[in-house]
């Protein structure tokens, strides 16, 4: 339980970030950096939206008059899939590469990850879940996002579908921090407004899970209430086709926030349901974690008032003069209407004969980010928050 809201600077925590640039056209860097790296031949691993778009060919351009050959390897898939991971590490080896460059959202980051992976240490990638459990670092890795929200450019976590059991796994391990992110504002201009939305729900859940995360520290509690103002104070403006690059800007520092808050501090039960969730019927992240926020903190107030106070504060609510009832009914509401505002559904659409509450829980439980949730959560609870947020079709 993490009850107030000082932390005590003698137990031990480690922090870990990759080197990152951040700023107009830091994406551009990517030919100069290749060179310092001593590049010879690398991958770019991407998906075929992002591959599209203007903004990819600009990089692919820097990429290309700084080395003699690269691959392309496009066949990421949202909620990307081990035997992505898979046909990417064979592609890898087969052709010689010698750097990884992830251009685009969480799904690219992440396969990209386990790419480097299995091309350095063998085996199967799902042999690598859980917390440490990967021996040799891979190739170097550099992350360019497309998105603000996932974060996994500045994270020590992948996250992989199971595709034989329909779940996601999770990977934890220094191992997969990336030697660089290069964090651009200029593709967040072209984010569908949804997309925008979904991102920086994720972002917030990082930010909140992190500060009252069990294994939260006070260089991560730092980043988590900067992340939250920062998101809380930018989110609308993002989400409008009225956006500024200085918006966007903000967006993405306050996901770079989020991220190093919760790559060192970890998440929580909303992760872990959101994993379970979006795995076992192929939805978008961003979406269920928003769809489950409201409920996890229902369910975990009471384990850390002092800190859902202090986001309460962070977004901009009152708080002073407030018994602990009161900021907790505001914090929901103010979180209710954030969903409405930026246009996502509180709830999930699902046929009644398609539902596995169960497994659902089951999965849930197993996650390692449930374990960093300050109120331990029993099957029947999890499933309880489920079907708050199932709707069934007729
Ligand atoms: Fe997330």
């Amino acid at each position: 339980m993490v009850s107030t809201t000082t932390c005590n600077p003698c137990e031990l925590r480690k922090f870990v970030i990759p080197e990152i640039i951040t700023g107009i056209n830091a994406g551009l860097l990517i030919g100069r950096y290749l060179q310092h790296f001593g590049a010879k031949k690398p991958m770019i691993v991407t998906d075929r939206g992002v591959r599209k778009g203007d903004w990819f060919q600009e990089i692919e351009k820097e990429i290309s008059t700084h080395v003699k050959s690269y691959i392309i390897f496009d066949e990421v898939t949202p909620n990307p899939k081990d035997t992505e991971a898979m046909s990417g590490a064979s592609l890898f080896l087969d052709q010689h590469c010698d750097i990884i460059v992830a251009i685009g959202g969480g799904s690219p980051m992440d396969c990209a990850k386990c790419i480097s992976i299995v091309s350095t240490n063998g085996g199967y990638i799902l042999d690598y879940e859980g917390v440490d459990e990967i021996k040799l670092p891979g190739p170097p890795l550099i992350c360019i996002p497309t998105t603000a929200g996932t974060s996994a450019d500045v994270s020590q976590f992948a996250i992989i579908m199971d595709t034989s059991e329909g779940v996601k796994k999770a990977i934890i391990s220094k191992k997969v921090v990336p030697d660089l992110a290069l964090i651009d504002p200029i593709p967040l201009m072209d984010m569908d407004l949804y997309l925008t939305a979904c991102t920086a729900m994720d972002a917030l859940t990082h930010a909140i899970e992190a500060y009252v995360s069990n294994a939260q520290s006070a260089l991560t509690d730092i980043h988590a209430l900067e992340a939250i103002r920062i998101i809380a104070e930018n989110i609308y403006h993002a989400v409008s086709d009225k956006r500024t690059i200085e918006t966007m800007c903000h967006m993405m520092l306050g996901s770079i926030e989020a991220g190093m808050a919760f790559s060192n501090a970890s998440l929580g039960a909303v992760h872990a349901m959101a994993h379970s969730l979006g795995g076992l019927y192929d939805l978008p992240h961003g979406e269920c974690n928003s769809i489950l926020l409201g409920h996890v903190i229902d369910f975990n107030f009471d384990s850390a008032p002092h800190r859902y106070r202090k986001i309460s504060e962070q977004m901009g609510l009152q708080v002073q003069g407030l018994d602990n009832a009161l900021v907790k009914t505001n914090l929901l509401t103010e979180i209710q209407h954030m969903l409405e505002k930026v246009g996502i559904q509180p709830y999930i659409t699902l046929a009644s004969s398609d539902a596995d509450l169960d497994r659902l829980a089951g999965n849930a439980l197993n996650d390692p980010c449930m374990v960093t949730n300050p109120r331990v959560l029993e099957k029947e609870e999890v499933k309880e928050i489920y079907e708050r947020i199932i709707r069934y079709r007729e």
